[in-house]
């Protein structure tokens, strides 16, 4: 079989989940940054529509809410021809008390082909995979990983810069929260890049230079000679009291503006996950700033990579099934 773009197929990938980056390959992480880029030309072209998974189911499962990640993997979806659909369950099973276990095997029952899950606990999304008769994608659990994310974030560096091996990258904030710090660590490191944590002590997880990381606490120091500076959210719905005096000391000593961008690389590029909060992580002029900032680019790479990942994990669900078939007969 050929993917969409005449590449020789899927070799590259060959899990039924996609729930984290920790424990993947550079070869795969390649393949999949291949395939998206292949489905960016596709997404800037008149006809988007492919059929390749027509006939198939996706559900997005968000036990958190969700903008832009959930509406990426929905669009991505459709786009390849699948029938989607979008199960917010904060307030309503949960609230009823049913469990994560009983969820899934509601679902199950629904023969979906790809389950999208986002979900408060770390973990939670591979529990349910181990339930589950589909393929799943991690949508981002708890403070863990957040695998889109980070192989949407390569595929806008490499875009820009050509290479992810032997760049400076610095992410700076709520490190300690973030399942898209940790996501990018174990995604950049792999390919070879040197990444830098800029946070408050109160923000950055103890033992965290383990993970090949060298840390910081003064923005100036951890940004001088950055390539790339990532930009975190505080993300105050995971936290348990208050870990910083206020936003606006935050936005003081660790939000980025154009002084403390100075310190970077003369063409450093800005990125930030979103959803953002101007004037406490990011100064909003540098934010919009289309000579340094990649922001929107990240949402529009998205969707390309949440297709390759679709399509791949598609691929090999199905292949699985018909050689479970064959040995069957
Ligand atoms: C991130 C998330 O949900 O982890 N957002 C996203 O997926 N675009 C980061 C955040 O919420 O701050």
């Amino acid at each position: 079989m050929t993917s969409a773009h005449g590449t020789s197929a899927y070799e590259g990938y060959r899990h039924r989940h996609l729930l984290g980056i920790e424990g993947l390959t550079a070869t795969e992480i390649l393949f999949l940054l291949d395939l998206s880029d292949g489905y960016v030309a596709v997404n800037r072209s008149e006809d988007k529509k492919k059929d390749l998974l027509d006939g198939r189911t996706v559900i997005n499962l968000f036990f958190e809410s969700s903008t832009r990640t959930r509406t990426s993997f929905e669009l991505a979806a459709k786009r390849l021809g699948a029938d989607v659909i979008n199960m917010s369950v904060a307030w309503s099973s949960i609230k009823k008390g049913e469990t994560l276990i009983d969820t899934a095997m509601t679902l199950n029952a629904m023969h979906p082909d790809v389950l999208v899950v986002r979900h408060p606990d770390s973990g939670a999304v591979q529990l349910l995979s181990e339930k589950m008769n589909c393929a799943v994608i991690n949508g981002g659990d708890g403070s863990h990983e957040h695998p889109t994310q980070a192989l949407l974030d390569a595929l806008t560096i490499r875009r820009r810069l050509g290479t992810i091996e032997g760049l400076q990258i610095a992410i700076c904030g709520d490190i300690a929260h973030s399942r898209v710090a940790r996501s990018n660590i174990h995604l950049l490191t792999t390919l070879g890049a040197r990444v830098r944590l800029i946070a408050p002590p109160t923000l950055m997880p103890s033992s965290i230079e383990r993970m090949g990381v060298e840390t910081f606490t003064d923005m100036r120091k951890g940004l001088a000679g950055c390539d790339i500076v990532m930009m975190l959210r505080l993300q105050t719905e995971r936290m348990q009291g208050s870990y910083v005096p206020s936003t606006r000391e935050y936005f003081h000593f660790f939000g980025l503006d154009h002084e403390k961008l100075q310190a970077a690389k003369p063409n450093a590029l800005i990125m930030h996950p979103g959803p953002m909060n101007r004037g406490v992580e990011i100064d909003s002029a540098l934010a919009d700033d289309i000579h340094r900032s990649v922001i929107r680019e990240q949402v529009e790479m998205g969707v390309a990579v949440r297709m390759a990942c679709l399509e791949t994990l598609n691929h090999n669900l199905h292949l699985a099934r018909s050689q479970q078939e064959q040995a069957a007969q």
